[in-house]
């Protein structure tokens, strides 16, 4: 976003794009909303978009697309092998990531998939700086264990360290000593760390990882689903890259990594995803199972317009016009919120704004879900769908018991130049009215529970008549307001 000075003195985001294609939106009544999460068990993941007003689960493939993007959608190649399409594609990650190799998969799992096939075997390890979900489940489901050796600031709700996301260095040579470099898969860094609240790494930090894993001989596999705003971060945080392009932060990342996968459901605003090496004998392994998982080496499950969209995307990406306006947005999202007192994780990150539940409902015990509470009961205040990532997006051990997770969360994304300014004040000033009247909510309990990835179709319900009182609660200091 460009540097602008307001006269006033106060200084808010300002848009560089205008909104030339919009969506109707519908906000439904308290009593509907409380109705509708009931009906999705409690589970946002559930719920259907026709009961949403803003749809904050997610970033993945709901960024809004540009001009150019939606315009080369109508210019695409369709044909299964060979097409004008993937050439195109295939031109615009060389040139962003600057590797030799690339080859396409239809989301970023699909690219963990095959990583965790090639590279993990029972009794390996991935040391990693913070583990991602689907990352963590495929690594497990092929008998690896995954080490986070994120710094401890990156685990600490309010900071002011610019690269929570950063590796500690002492504890990754720990790791490799004690597993032996053996039985190290990989080591996996991921840019704008999801988990603990699209926290980006420096570029100094993935310099001296990358030293240590060519030392040792250890791949280094970037997932840069992220990467648009840990970009951003470097540029604006760390005081080295200050005058680098954004071109060359990339380049140099990339040249510290073996292998780069990505979702391009996140990086390049389109659906599909795709891994990137200067490796012949990794390119080689990795090329064997995208036909057998994703489709033909020139689509790798991604329909062409996508692929069309993805390439423009990419070009965009260089763009600090274009990949400022997440992080500004959440920014001001997260200021204020701590301006009206309420937990939020700090810095800002990327991706969304990240409520701290445990502080928000310190009354609501782990093992009942303070997150996924949140979750649940700001919907119902709001109609605003954000995504629990606390404990109910863990698994349980093998023996069954609980795995608290290290934060309870409400994540609420701020899917990139999507929602307007006063769409997130009204977002703020729900969230307001419900941390003063927190008392009121309470625990969610499981009554349908899957085995793996649980948070994404498991069934809730709450531990006592609390959302009927909230609801009561709503009306009686909202009136007939919706
Ligand atoms: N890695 C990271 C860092 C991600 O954030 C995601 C997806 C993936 C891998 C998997 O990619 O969805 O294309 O298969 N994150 C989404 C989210 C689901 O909502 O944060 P995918």
């Amino acid at each position: 976003m460009a540097n602008v000075k307001f006269y006033a003195g106060e200084s808010f985001p300002l848009e560089m794009h205008k909104v030339r294609i919009i969506q109707k939106l519908n906000l439904i009544s308290v009593e509907e909303r409380g109705r509708a999460i009931a009906e999705a068990g409690n589970n946002t993941f559930l719920l259907k978009n026709k009961d949403v007003f803003m749809d904050m689960l997610t970033d993945s493939g709901v960024n809004a697309m540009s001009d150019r993007q939606l315009a080369s959608m109508m210019a695409a190649d369709d044909s299964y092998a060979g097409s004008e399409t993937f050439t195109r594609l295939e031109r615009s990650i060389k040139h962003f990531f600057g590797t030799k190799y690339f080859l396409p998969a239809h989301q970023g799992r699909a690219c963990e998939n095959i990583m965790s096939q090639i590279f993990v075997k029972p009794g390996y390890v991935v040391p990693m700086n913070y583990h991602f979900t689907t990352a963590k489940a495929l690594i497990t489901v092929n008998g690896g264990t995954v080490e986070e050796i994120i710094i401890d600031e990156g685990l600490k709700i309010k900071s002011s360290y610019p690269f929570k996301g950063n590796i500690n260095i002492d504890k990754l040579k720990s790791v490799i000593d004690s597993y032996g470099v053996n039985k190290v898969a990989y080591v996996r860094m991921e840019a704008g760390t999801n988990l603990v609240g699209g926290q980006p790494f420096s570029l100094e930090n993935y310099t001296e990882v990358s030293k240590i894993c060519r030392a040792a001989g250890i791949p280094l596999v970037l997932d840069a689903s992220l990467l648009a705003d840990n970009l951003y971060f470097i540029k604006q945080r760390e005081a080295a890259c200050k005058n680098m392009t954004l071109h060359t932060i990339v380049l140099r990342i990339s040249e510290l990594s073996d292998i780069i996968y990505f979702s391009a459901r996140k990086l390049g605003f389109g659906r599909g995803g795709g891994i990137c090496t200067n490796n012949h004998e990794h390119f080689l392994k990795i090329r064997e199972l995208i036909p057998l998982y994703e489709g033909f080496l020139t689509y790798g499950g991604m329909s062409v317009r996508e692929m069309e969209a993805i390439a423009i995307g990419l070009d965009e990406t260089l763009d600090e016009d274009m990949i400022s306006q997440g992080p500004i947005f959440i920014d001001y999202m997260v200021k204020e919120l701590e301006k009206r007192n309420i937990p939020v994780i700090t810095p800002a990150g990327g991706l969304g704004c990240h409520v701290d539940a445990m502080a928000f409902l310190d009354h609501i015990p782990q093992s009942q879900y303070p997150a996924g509470a949140l979750a649940s009961s700001f919907f119902i205040a709001s109609g605003i769908r954000g995504m629990e990532r606390g404990t109910m997006s863990e698994q349980r051990g093998p023996d069954g018991s609980e795995h608290f997770s290290n934060m309870e969360l409400l994540r609420l994304a701020l899917p990139r130049r999507v929602f307007t300014l006063s769409q997130v004040n009204y977002a703020v000033d729900r969230l307001k009215w419900l941390y003063d009247n927190r008392g009121l909510v309470e625990g969610l309990k499981f009554v349908e529970e899957p085995k793996i990835l649980r948070f994404f179709f498991g069934r809730l319900e709450p531990v006592s008549d609390w959302q009927t009182k909230l609801i009561a609660k709503f009306r009686k200091d909202f009136g007939d307001s919706l």
